[in-house]
């Protein structure tokens, strides 16, 4: 999903940058006691190539000394807090000083590629928690039935299926969240699916690059990058699911808790929003924004079952046990106290990214110490440091899978379950800006990995039981997509 070009813009446009230098520096106030503070090329070619390192020794250098470090970025500097003091104080901030959306807008550019009004008022993400989150119980049957569905039409009539992370679990992916979206129709369409994965992709691969093209011509660059004609063509595959569902509207009324998230979505638009082309857009981004994350630590997921026969079984012999006894229900997804704990383990120990709590300074934000934020920088928490905290975790670099679910002595932070955030969790963020889907991300991570290995054999093809390594870009992390799986029909008697 990552081609080459997600490593070479950067590197343009560091040797662009390196020419114009980094003057905007002297204008920040910096933290002292920084372990980072090299000089700014250096620092930001060590960032590029080697973030999980730097972000490492910034914390252990400063967690006790500041408290924050400064790290540079592409366009300027990112401040990136290492106590929780300093978390307590940015998260106290509001929106209009530390913005998330605006360090959202710096990074990937959204509203060039969806609308311009998909940050400013983010409804579709309110959505998330008012509608899908309540409904759950309705929705977590059909997600165990989508990833069903796909697994029986990879593998077919023959006996085993093999193929690289990218073919299996991004569609897999896909058609789950279409599902809970869309519907079950559109969650199967090739072509739709096809349109979503490629211009998510294309945003993810491409997106930064438009930050460095001057604001006159974004619009035209973004439409060069994902074209206006995929943003239409998505347009049309929902425009008669969108015609439907307003009939259903006009006949019953209101919306109620059984008419689903199309619904919903039509129901909140704002008036200037209710055309289709404009409900595309927010249906798009939704995609955008559950499909590359979700991926990753799929990914990851299945890399680790296959390189660890021991807890593959264990975890099966688990979910064979609660079946039996509750069936593919929310109830039983509950119940895989072992499937929970792992999954966990991978979001604090592995993961998408290396930092959470992104924001932009839009106004100065000072510290109490005196520490200011200028306008224009990013501040971020280094989850990385923060979730292997040895003072916080046991064994803390251990990828220990059960730590979750196992012993008496377990601490407050042993006891949290996949969607529990907090100072030492933030693989989805904390506070008011954390990721209003993951109840449901928690629920298809757990129903894949155990849908999976209660039917399938899962492996290496290559037999080997090394897991490849994570690429990382910056504090992003990408799955190595060399490997090869192969899953395997179970005989179970
Ligand atoms: C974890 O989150 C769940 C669901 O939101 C909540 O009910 C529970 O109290 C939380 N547990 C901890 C330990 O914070
Ligand atoms: C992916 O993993 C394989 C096997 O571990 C390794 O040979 C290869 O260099 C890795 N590729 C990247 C891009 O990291």
């Amino acid at each position: 999903m990552i081609p080459l070009l997600i490593i070479a813009t950067p590197l343009v446009a560091l040797f662009v940058f390196c020419l114009s230098s980094g003057k905007k520096i002297n204008s920040v106030t910096y933290a002292s006691g920084s372990s980072a503070n090299c000089g700014w090329r250096d620092g930001m070619l060590a960032y590029l190539m080697d973030a999980p390192r730097l972000l490492r020794v910034g914390y252990c250098t400063t967690k006790n000394k500041g408290g924050i470090f400064k790290i540079p970025i592409l366009r300027n500097w990112m401040l990136i807090m290492t106590n929780s003091q300093r978390l307590e104080e940015a998260l106290k901030s509001n929106d209009g000083t530390l913005s998330s959306r605006g360090a959202i807008e710096e990074m990937l550019q959204l509203s060039q590629f969806f609308s311009p009004t998909i940050l400013t008022n983010p409804y579709h993400f309110s959505l998330i928690t008012s509608h899908l989150t309540k409904r759950l119980p309705m929705v977590i049957p059909e997600l165990v039935d989508e990833v069903a569905n796909f697994f029986e039409e990879l593998i077919g009539d023959k006996s085993f299926f093999v193929g690289r992370a990218p073919e299996i679990f991004t569609p897999m992916i896909c058609r789950t969240i279409n599902r809970a979206f869309v519907g079950k129709e559109k969650c199967r369409d090739k072509e739709y699916i096809k349109l979503s994965i490629g211009y998510s992709a294309r945003v993810v691969s491409k997106g930064y690059m438009l930050s460095y093209v001057p604001l006159s011509l974004r619009a035209v660059v973004a439409s060069l990058i994902a074209p206006f004609s995929q943003r239409r063509a998505m347009a049309k595959h929902l425009q008669p699911l969108i015609s439907a569902r307003r009939e259903t509207i006009a006949e019953v009324g209101n919306v109620n808790a059984d008419s689903d998230f199309l619904c919903g979505l039509i129901e909140r638009a704002p008036p200037q929003e209710q055309d289709d082309y404009s409900l595309a857009m927010r249906i798009l981004h939704l995609n955008f924004a559950a499909l590359h994350s979700t991926y990753v630590v799929c990914t990851q997921m299945f890399y680790i079952i296959c390189s660890k026969r021991e807890w593959a079984e264990e975890l099966r012999q688990e979910t064979a046990t609660v079946i039996k006894n509750y069936g593919w229900t929310q109830n039983g997804l509950d119940q895989m106290v072992k499937i929970e704990s792992f999954v966990r383990e991978v979001l604090r120990l592995r993961g998408q990214a290396g930092i959470s709590l992104i924001r932009l300074a839009i106004k100065p934000f000072r510290f109490s110490d005196g520490v200011v934020i200028p306008p224009g920088t990013m501040l971020s928490a280094d989850a990385l440091g923060f979730q292997s905290d040895p003072e916080q975790w046991r064994d803390a670099d251990h990828f220990d899978p059960f730590r979750f679910c196992e012993g008496d002595d377990r601490t407050s932070n042993e006891k949290g379950r996949i969607v529990n955030t907090s100072y030492n969790f933030l693989a989805f963020g904390h506070g008011r800006n954390s990721c209003p889907g993951r109840w449901f991300v928690a629920y298809e991570l757990k129903t894949m990995l155990a849908y999976a290995l209660y039917n399938y054999d899962i492996s290496f093809e290559s037999g080997v039981l090394e897991e490849p390594q994570d690429r990382w870009l910056g504090a992003a992390c990408f799955p190595n997509e060399t490997a090869e799986l192969r899953f395997s029909r179970r005989n179970r008697d």
